[in-house]
């Protein structure tokens, strides 16, 4: 009897606990949770990669000015954050890590908002350099503030 249900546990236990991670009734390791700021930028995103075709088309300009507002909103929120990389910063020069990094988010929404201007104003040449310059940011963001840059 004792045989028999270690032998059981020998051949079901494996196969139980396959079928549970599958399931994710218990969870495998998983990465770090998303971080607050992470979540803004995929909002930012999902928008400025939407608003390289709309901002071409006059015909969509009210569409490029709400999703311009949806990246706004998560550009001001990811303002107020901290980016993960902080933390490897050695302490006497977080203090300008972090300054550094909201000016330049200052820097970011303001390009947001002189692309809403250009959309307003309607000039095809306005609103493709301020398109531009509201793309290149992430490279040069990305460079100086996320550790994978
Ligand atoms: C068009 C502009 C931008 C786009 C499309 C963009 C997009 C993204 C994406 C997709 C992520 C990764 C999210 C994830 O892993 O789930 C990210 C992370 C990040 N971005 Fe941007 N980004 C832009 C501009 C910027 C700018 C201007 C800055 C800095 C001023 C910046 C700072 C960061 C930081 C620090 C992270 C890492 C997240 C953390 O530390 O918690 N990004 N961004």
């Amino acid at each position: 009897m004792k045989l028999h249900g270690s032998l059981f546990a020998v051949l079901t236990l494996p196969a139980l606990l396959a079928g549970a991670l599958a399931l994710g009734a218990i969870s495998a390791p998983q990465e770090e949770e998303e971080t607050e700021l992470e979540k803004q930028m995929v909002v930012v995103e999902d928008g400025v990669k939407a608003l390289r075709r709309s901002t071409r088309d006059p015909s969509r300009v009210a569409e490029s000015l709400a999703t311009l507002a949806t990246v706004q909103a998560a550009a001001l929120a990811a303002k107020q954050e901290v980016p993960v990389m902080a933390a490897a910063i050695p302490e006497g020069e977080r203090e300008a890590f972090v300054k550094g990094y909201r000016k330049e988010m200052v820097i970011f929404v303001t390009s947001l908002l002189e692309l809403e201007t250009a959309l307003l104003d309607g000039d095809a040449d306005v609103i493709k350099a301020a398109y531009r310059t509201v793309h290149d940011m992430e490279d040069s963001g990305h460079e100086r503030f996320t550790e994978d840059g």
